[in-house]
């Protein structure tokens, strides 16, 4: 079991359109029992995932993250939010893929909360740190009934990415091999290992996953090397050896509109045998069993 946070400090990366793929991916091909937590209150992972009239259901009944943060300004027993009734299930516009899928979804109207959520430790009467609502409520043995749990963020470090972080075995960062991209990377190592004292331990990186790679342009172009300067840059977590190259088939991560019954219906397509590239079924495959090796690996698994 892990859990692991998409993170970039940069919105457009692709952290979505990954955590909603690899989750499809472990959930279709894997055949393991996955569950989104979208933290993002842009919603996007939860409508890509369950689409607009399941999201505004559970957005209707207070069964998203926002209110899970709400209730930390009202006594214990006037609390509504319990995590069990928020878990949607059958998520995912990918037949095979929907035993195996679980989102919790976010809400749009947590949009501008992020500064409430600043607040939870001046309002609670149990001194409860803003970072630690959510593991409240997702204890080990809420959490033991998924086999993996992958956390899409918005873009930055605030209060509510950081209560995805605290409970997370580590953290995936997903780039765009572009220097405006790839800037933000000691930024972000430096932030999670300055949050060490506050979490009482390390997060550690699982890797750096490239994401729009285009090289068709030229042979050994910008992309190309940009990878191999992050890969040759000390102090960096290792890049995950598959990359998603910029195609198609992952934009339909985000389309909920267009069902299909297989994973292969939905992400196959071709490679570029000029670029080298790997059709976007078979590349993702590849990161999602790589994602697996690297927990496994990790100290705390
Ligand atoms: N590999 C890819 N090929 C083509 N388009 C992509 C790819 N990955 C992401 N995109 C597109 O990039 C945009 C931003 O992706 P998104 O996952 O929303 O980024 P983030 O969550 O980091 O803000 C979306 O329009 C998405 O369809
Ligand atoms: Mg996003």
């Amino acid at each position: 079991m892990a859990i692991i946070s998409l993170i970039n400090l940069k919105g457009g990366v692709g952290k979505t359109t990954c955590a909603v793929a690899l989750a499809e991916t472990l959930a279709g091909h894997f055949k393991r029992n996955i569950l989104v937590i979208d933290l993002d209150p842009q919603t996007n992972a939860t409508i890509a995932l369950v689409g607009v009239a399941r999201w505004e259901q559970a957005n209707r009944a207070g069964q998203t993250i926002r209110q899970m943060f709400l209730d930390e300004f009202v006594p214990r027993e006037q609390r509504s939010f319990t995590i069990a009734n928020c878990f949607i299930p059958r998520a995912s516009n990918v037949e095979e893929c929907q035993p195996h899928l679980w989102v919790l979804p976010s809400s749009i109207d947590l949009i501008g909360m992020e500064a409430l959520v600043e607040l939870v430790r001046s309002a609670s009467e149990y001194r409860v740190e803003p970072f630690e609502v959510l593991s409240q409520h997702l204890t080990p043995s809420v959490a033991r009934a998924f086999d993996d749990i992958l956390l899409d963020c918005p873009p930055s470090l605030n209060a509510i990415t950081l209560n995805g972080l605290f409970l997370s075995d580590a953290f995936l960062i997903p780039v765009i091999p572009e220097p405006v991209s790839t800037l933000g990377i000691p930024q972000i190592l430096s932030r999670v290992r300055g949050l060490r004292r506050a979490f009482g331990r390390e997060v550690p990186a699982l890797g750096i996953l490239v994401n729009r790679f285009d090289n068709t342009s030229m042979k050994n172009g910008p992309h190309t090397q940009i990878c191999a300067q992050i890969a040759e840059t000390p102090g960096y977590p290792p890049l995950f050896a598959t990359y998603l190259s910029e195609r198609q088939k992952p934009v339909l991560a985000l389309r909920y509109e267009i069902a299909t019954r297989t994973l292969q219906e939905k992400y196959h397509e071709p490679g570029h045998s000029s670029a080298r590239t790997l059709p976007t079924d078979e590349a993702l495959r590849r990161i999602a069993g790589e994602v697996l090796e690297r927990c496994a690996a990790l100290p705390t698994a």
